[in-house]
């Protein structure tokens, strides 16, 4: 049985965010908003929780998880070492969407880091993530609340499309802000590395940093498994999705959506904000509807758009036309 439960956004109601962290002290799963998309919790320390993460989502057990805390002292008090780069990033973009990979350790189950030395960690910004989070009194681990390989959350009615019966609770904000999953950075080498792009973008991260790499999965998978999920299939509707770098002439019963320009017959997502926010509810809308087939008509090849164009070509299989 899956509870959905309303709760205020900016004043989240202490006895519902209590409940909930009670669930999770239990061992259930709770999952919740982030600025980014919903998130399916477990209490990071407990190892058989933290499984039925794995369980719920049908996701392979290599694949780890982001421990979110609720402030930059959290974060250093639960990491097993905090370079200077990550406290700079810390500084800048915490509370946010931005995700830090620093040594592990022993505190945390094991299976959050998936038998990796490191975790990940992440401060959210909603006042019910940072809530949930302090009143548990430890890290919250959580992936996305989606089935494995399905499009991310936006707003509870996906967690409860994709995983209802598999969680306990699902607290229910809102939409959530940013819309795609947040920036990666791997803060344990020489070089601050970007293993997933997201809303906070490369320019931003190296104004901070300086040095920085980015390690860009190519859509034939070449790219070696710095970040393990990144797995090139990924955030995909269960409807054939195809991506043109131009315009394209729709058949009957085909979808489709432009980026960043207008296309005639087609729904457009003017800007980056936009088309972050809106993009995985609109696939799953799309999907909801029968459509035969969306076609993606991608938006340019432009920095504040990299975020974007990362998601849509896990998501779609490129057609000549
Ligand atoms: O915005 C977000 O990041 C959302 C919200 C809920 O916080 N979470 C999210 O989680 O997108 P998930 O599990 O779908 O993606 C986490 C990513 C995966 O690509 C995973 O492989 C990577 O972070 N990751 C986690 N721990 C890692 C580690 N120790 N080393 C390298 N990559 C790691
Ligand atoms: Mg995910």
């Amino acid at each position: 049985m899956t509870e959905l439960l309303v709760i205020d956004a900016n004043t989240p109601q202490a006895a519902a965010l209590e409940s909930a962290a009670s669930l999770l002290r239990a061992g259930e799963l709770v999952a919740f908003a982030t600025e980014t998309v919903y998130g399916l919790g477990a209490d990071a320390t407990q190892d058989e929780a933290v499984a039925k993460i794995f369980a719920a989502k049908g996701r392979p057990q290599t694949n780890p998880l982001i421990a979110h805390v609720a402030s930059t002292e959290m974060a250093r008090a639960w990491a097993g070492s905090w370079p200077a780069v990550a406290g700079a990033l810390a500084g800048a973009f915490w509370p946010g969407p931005l995700t830090l990979v620093v040594r592990r350790t022993a505190r945390f189950a094991p299976a959050v880091s998936a038998g990796l030395e490191t975790v990940a960690l992440r401060v959210p910004e909603p006042a019910v993530a940072r809530g949930l989070i302090a009143a548990l009194g430890r890290p919250v681990a959580a992936p996305s609340a989606n089935r494995s390989e399905h499009v991310s959350p936006t707003i509870a009615q996906h967690v409860m499309d994709d995983l209802e019966g598999q969680v306990a609770l699902v607290l229910d904000s809102g939409p959530t802000g940013v819309g795609i999953e947040s920036t990666v950075v791997d803060v344990t080498g020489e070089v601050p590395t970007v293993l997933r792009r997201g809303p906070i973008g490369v320019e931003r991260l190296r104004g901070v940093v300086g040095d920085l790499r980015v390690i860009d999965q190519r859509a034939d998978g070449s790219e070696a498994q710095a970040s393990p999920g990144q797995s090139v299939r990924h955030y995909a509707p269960d409807v054939p999705c195809v991506r043109v770098e131009s315009g394209y002439e729709a058949r009957e019963g085909d979808a489709m959506i432009a980026l960043g320009r207008s296309v005639p017959g087609a729904i457009v997502l003017p800007t980056p904000e936009a088309a972050a926010r809106e993009l995985y509810a609109l696939l799953r809308r799309l999907e909801g509807e029968g459509v035969a087939k969306i076609v993606v008509v991608m938006p340019p090849d432009e920095s504040q758009w990299a975020a974007v164009r990362d998601r849509l070509v896990r998501a779609t299989v490129a057609v000549d036309r």
